[in-house]
């Protein structure tokens, strides 16, 4: 798998990170998101491909939530599961201008990954049992719960869609904030799979994340 290029520095290639299917869920998620949000706010009155739109979002959740179980080790949740130490240590060198070479999500982008899921499960679970109290947009499951808990959710899948729009914002600025300023391509490698990471780390058994961030 592993790639020699000349351009990188000694000790760093390009190896096969992300797996296809990692992939494809990423780009999903992303066009999923971005039209069942746009179909929430702008869309047809009668939000019924809205709610299509939501179920792929469930379904690629759930898929999610599986491969990070038994994904490949970059995939799995125990990978960048860190804790305060290590994020920030890894915080403390986020202003150096040079790339990280990360073998998989850093400790901070995967506070960015686990946000992101939350919140997009929330958005889900309140949609399914919410009751606009207008007989038309109702959630599927609204039925099971009480009429107050179904408003409630109502109003919590509004506001939570604002959360949604923030995290995604930011999502993207930082991904600017490494190509620009740390001058690390993360898209390509959700693109191809194939990142620049030390030699080192991924030599480690098991592709264990790296016990000091030297970036
Ligand atoms: C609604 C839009 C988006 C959502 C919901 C979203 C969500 C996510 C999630 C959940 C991950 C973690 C992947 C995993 O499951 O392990 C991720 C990673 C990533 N996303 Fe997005 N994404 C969105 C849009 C974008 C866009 C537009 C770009 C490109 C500019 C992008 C670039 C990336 C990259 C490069 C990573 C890997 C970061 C790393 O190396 O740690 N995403 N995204
Ligand atoms: C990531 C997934 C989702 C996102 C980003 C999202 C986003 C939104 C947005 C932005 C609105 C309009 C809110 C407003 O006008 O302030 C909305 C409304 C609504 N959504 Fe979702 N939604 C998602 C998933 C779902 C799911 C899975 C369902 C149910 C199957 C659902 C059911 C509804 C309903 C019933 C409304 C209309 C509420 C009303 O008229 O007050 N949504 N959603």
């Amino acid at each position: 798998m592993k790639q020699q290029d000349d351009e990188l520095p000694e000790g760093v290639s390009r190896v096969r990170i992300w797996d296809p299917a990692l992939r494809v869920f990423h780009w999903a998620l992303a066009a999923a998101v971005i039209v069942t949000w746009g179909l929430g706010k702008f869309g047809p009155a009668i939000m019924t491909l809205h709610m299509y739109l939501g179920y792929a979002v469930i379904g690629l959740l759930a898929f999610r939530l599986i491969w990070g179980g038994v994904g490949p080790n970059p995939a799995r949740f125990s990978h960048f599961l860190f804790g305060p130490k290590k994020t920030l240590a890894y915080a403390a060198t986020l202003p150096k201008r040079r790339p990280s070479y990360w073998p998989g999500h850093n400790p901070i982008g995967a506070l960015s990954v686990f946000g992101l899921l939350a919140i997009l499960g929330a958005q889900v679970a309140t949609g399914l049992i919410s009751d606009p109290d207008d007989f038309l947009n109702v959630g599927p499951l609204a039925k099971y719960v009480s009429f107050e808990t179904a408003r409630l959710a109502n109003g919590w899948h509004h506001r939570l869609s604002l959360v949604v729009l923030l995290l995604v914002g930011l999502h993207i600025a930082a991904i600017l904030y490494y190509r620009f300023w740390k001058r690390e391509d993360l898209v390509t490698p959700m693109i191809t799979g194939q990142k620049a990471v030390r030699e080192a780390d991924v030599r480690a058994p098991q592709n264990t994340p790296p016990t000091s961030p030297s970036a």
